[in-house]
């Protein structure tokens, strides 16, 4: 099922948001969140609870508004636990993955009650342990492993070669050994977050079919009955003209029989599978509005320079683990006839900062909105807010047509009056 929106419905907001509270700004709609879970589990529900990876968009009201959809959130750094904590989640609810997890963190969380500590290596499981035993608790573990491979088709791959993530399936044997026999921890599951950003279904479908065999053989040679098998869900989203929206229900429908066979194998009944994701559902929700401060006819070439660049938006700039720039879907906010090649850059004194090259748009005026799509996720927090001191973009909520400033970043700039 594709879950898409005219840009008709979306301007009057966007234009309300830009208005009321300036640019530039990010507005995200709960309505179109809402649909996107609601896809989610319609088609992939029989099989999996979902949970959130907060690192794509941490917005607190965003993440107060998740707590009350989705069962899990999964926390990448003791402040992304601090944030979900604050926001109304239950440390119960929580995972917590990344490769450096330092003492301080492992011990706030612990000590809080985390759900599942994602023990990333040896070091940490280690660590956690002591921890652990120090606070008279037995710690929930699962284990992230890396698979030696990965299919092609993921715009971001993090196994399948040398990579700081989880522990290298080759090694996983012996480590699952020493790790279940530390006294303060119990594995509870395991873990797989692979690749990302992919919009192939055979690729997904090829990939989940590699963690579970994983799992599979791991469970059985150390007779695990785990609690949890985490997917690293890896779908991914349109970003760029052309791009061609992931088909959930042609997914289910291939991983069917190997997601039915597991279920159905008596080691995991009462195991639950859980799809790990976050720009999927938050991603095509967002968008990125900045205004024209500016216009140039420079030898040929029309540019909109406006207020809001590579600052506010790292990744439509193209300098977020992209290895080509290339336009995100891009629109006039108001509309307009005809159309003519722009360029839009943004108000940093750097020639990176370019958000599009050549967009076809109808005439853009100094003044004009101008929206970036598929923009709910790795936005502010991964964009360098504060270069050259101007105001860090805006985070507005969309509800229902209701507006609300849940701006997180407040930086030194300048804002215009109001
Ligand atoms: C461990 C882990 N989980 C979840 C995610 C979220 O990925 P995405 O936003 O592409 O769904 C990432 C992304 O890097 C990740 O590393």
């Amino acid at each position: 099922m594709r879950v898409n929106r005219p840009e008709s419905d979306i301007d009057p907001i966007l234009t309300q948001a830009a208005d009321r509270f300036g640019t530039p700004a990010y507005v995200y709609s709960t309505d179109l969140i809402d649909a996107r879970i609601t896809a989610l589990e319609r088609s992939l529900g029989r099989w999996f609870k979902l949970s959130y990876a907060m690192k794509c968009n941490p917005n607190p009201e965003l993440l107060s508004w998740l707590h009350k959809r989705i069962p899990c959130i999964d926390v990448s750094s003791g402040g992304e636990l601090m944030l979900a904590l604050g926001a109304g989640w239950r440390a119960d609810q929580a995972s917590f993955t990344g490769p450096a997890k330092r003492e301080v963190e492992l011990r706030h969380a612990i000590e809080a009650g985390l759900g599942e500590l994602v023990v990333e290596s040896l070091r940490e499981a280690r660590l956690a342990n002591r921890i652990a035993g120090e606070s008279g608790k037995i710690q929930n573990v699962v284990i992230r492993i890396a698979p030696d491979r990965v299919p092609k088709g993921f715009g971001d791959q993090m196994a399948g070669r040398p990579s700081p993530f989880g522990i290298d399936i080759e090694e996983a044997p012996a480590a699952l050994t020493e790790i279940a026999a530390l006294p303060h921890l119990r594995i509870a599951g395991l873990h797989i977050y692979s690749g990302t950003q992919c919009l192939k279904p055979a690729a997904l479908v090829e990939n989940w079919g590699i963690f579970i065999s994983i799992f599979r053989e791991l469970c059985e040679h150390h007779d695990l009955h785990p609690d949890r098998l985490i997917f690293g869900a890896g779908l991914g989203i349109p970003y760029h003209p052309g791009d061609q929206a992931l088909d959930l229900d042609e997914i289910a429908e291939a991983i069917a029989p190997e997601l039915d066979a597991l279920r159905s194998d008596p080691r995991f009944s009462d195991t639950d599978l859980v799809l790990e994701l976050g720009r999927y559902l938050v991603g095509p929700a967002g968008y990125f509005v900045t205004r024209v401060t500016s216009i140039k006819e420079s030898r040929g070439t029309r540019i909109a320079i406006c207020d809001g660049g590579m600052n506010g938006h790292l990744a439509a700039s193209g300098n977020f683990g992209m290895v080509l720039r290339r336009n995100y879907v891009i629109h006039r906010v108001g509309g307009g006839a005809g159309e003519e090649p722009i360029d839009i850059t943004g108000p940093l004194c750097t020639s990176i900062d370019k958000l599009g090259a050549k967009v076809a748009l109808p005439r853009i005026e100094e003044g004009d909105l101008i929206a970036i799509h598929a923009s709910g996720a790795y936005g502010p927090t991964s964009s360098p807010v504060n270069f050259i001191s101007h105001p860090a973009p805006r985070e507005i909520i969309a509800q229902g047509g209701q507006l609300t400033d849940a701006t997180r970043i407040e930086s030194c700039g300048l804002r215009d009056p109001s």
